[in-house]
Order: C-alpha cells, then sequence, then structure tokens
C-alpha cells in the first residue's frame, strides 16, 4: 500500500495494522447492543452473521421509463425544472450530480442536505469530506467517480425521503445509470441501500458483499453512510472493507 494511501486512511481514522482488532471491537460494540446514536442509528442495526442470500435484481425501477431516450442536457434541464413532487415548493435548487460521465464507479447517496441545496452539488458538507477521504483511500479521486443521490431535491429538515419521492425521482438517477454504465455502484447508507435493493434487510447484512442493481445487474456494494461513520468510527473498518470490495469489481472490469 502506497503512502498517499496510508495518508488518506489515517485521514479516515483507519490505522492499517487496526483493521482486526477495530473490526472485532466494533462487532463486540453491536453484539453488547451499544448501538450508536441518534439518526442514524438504524444503520447498523445487527451484528454481521452470515449474509443472507442475494436479493434478485432490483430492476422494477426500470419499468418507470419517463425519462427513456434523453440524453444528458435533458435530464439535468428535467431536473432543474422538476415539480414532479412535494419537495420543489422547499428547494434552493435541484442536486444533479456531479463527475466523469463515464465513471467506472458511481456513488449514490440518499438525499442533499443543507449544504448541498445551497451549493447543488452532492456530498459537499463535512459527510461529503470523509466521503472524499473515503475514495482517496481506494485510488479515485472525487472528480474521477460519479457522484448522486436517490432524490435530487432536499426534503424538510433533512428527513428520510418518503418512497413516493424515491419513486418518482428515481427515473432520474436510472436514466444517469444507464448513460454512465458505471463497472460498479456503491450505494452509502441504509436508505440508499435498502432503496435500491427494494429491501428491508438491515444495512449491517446488506454491506460486505456484492449485489447488483437493474436489468444489466451492475455490481452494487453498500456501505455505510460516511455521516454514520463520523458519529460512529468503530464502523469505519467495515467500511473499509467494502471500499476494497468495490476497487475490486472497479479494477477487474477496466
Ligand atoms: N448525504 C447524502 O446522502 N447525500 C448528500 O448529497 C449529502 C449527504
Amino acid at each position: 500500500m502506497s503512502t498517499l494511501q496510508h495518508r488518506y486512511l489515517a485521514e479516515m481514522g483507519i490505522p492499517v495494522w487496526r483493521l482486526r482488532a477495530t473490526d472485532a471491537a466494533a462487532t463486540a460494540t453491536v453484539e453488547a447492543g451499544e448501538v450508536p446514536a441518534a439518526d442514524e442509528a438504524a444503520e447498523p442495526a445487527v451484528a454481521p452473521t452470515a449474509p443472507s442470500a442475494p436479493p434478485s435484481l432490483a430492476d422494477g425501477h426500470f419499468e418507470n421509463r419517463s425519462c427513456a431516450g434523453f440524453g444528458w442536457d435533458q435530464l439535468a434541464a428535467a431536473v432543474r425544472d422538476c415539480t414532479r413532487c412535494g419537495l420543489h415548493r422547499g428547494r434552493t435548487q435541484t442536486v444533479f450530480g456531479v463527475g466523469r460521465r463515464d465513471a467506472g464507479l458511481m456513488i449514490i447517496g440518499e438525499a442533499p442536505g443543507a449544504e448541498e441545496d445551497r451549493r447543488g452539488e452532492p456530498f459537499v458538507g463535512r459527510a461529503g469530506l470523509l466521503l472524499n477521504a473515503m475514495l482517496l483511500a481506494i485510488g479515485f479521486r472525487r472528480e474521477e467517480v460519479y457522484i448522486a443521490n436517490i432524490l435530487k431535491c432536499r426534503p424538510p429538515n433533512n428527513r428520510d425521503p418518503q418512497p413516493s419521492e424515491a419513486e418518482t425521482c428515481t427515473p432520474y438517477l436510472d436514466r444517469q445509470i444507464e448513460l454512465i454504465e458505471p463497472k460498479a455502484i456503491m450505494a452509502v447508507g441504509r436508505i440508499a441501500a435498502q432503496w435500491l435493493l427494494q429491501t428491508d434487510v438491515p444495512i449491517g447484512r446488506l454491506r460486505g458483499q456484492v449485489r447488483q442493481y437493474g436489468p444489466s445487474g451492475i455490481p452494487l456494494v453498500v456501505t455505510y453512510h460516511p455521516a454514520y461513520l463520523l458519529r460512529s468510527p468503530q464502523a469505519k473498518a467495515k467500511s473499509w472493507q467494502d471500499l476494497c470490495l468495490v476497487k475490486d469489481i472497479v479494477s477487474e472490469n477496466q
């Protein structure tokens, strides 16, 4: 591993030589029932037991073809002008997505927060800085990947997206995925993971293995949301495993 990677791992709070110990400690914490804090408390949910069988292809979203055939400009304009759900009333602006339109890796989060709503770009707050460090740790600069959210508008008070909002907004995301044709998707956080995979399996059992998304079965890896990792650093060791998994997929398919 290079010095650069060591540096970014350190920024993430992951001393390489402590991986196994940290992992054991994290497992012990969860097993002891000390599930950490507040709004991301549902994030780890369970100790990582034997992984469940991968869900079938989550291609149901692709049935809504309302953006079929859109090019990038048409898609961006449709998102910018969107009034399909009530969230448009509270937004400063839509948050379309950023990055390379031929990226090998696509990151999908939940929804814009306050800072993202203000700046029109996903993952630019504190969680975004950690996401950048996570990506650098596996050799990707932020500009080299594509980053988007399930929702393009900020939910009020950062509440969870409602299923109807996610359903309405997903055709935009699906068209982004179709245009990019990423080698792998990394879903960050419980909400994005459960929505994309159309499951209520807890994130602790979704992460750590390769899933698939869409009719073409794009490899999808789930990991914890960086906002959760900021509050629960003991989960970073597991997140590092997920990052390595997704990196391997992208490398293998280049
Ligand atoms: N959290 C998300 O899921 N997406 C963002 O863009 C910012 C925070």
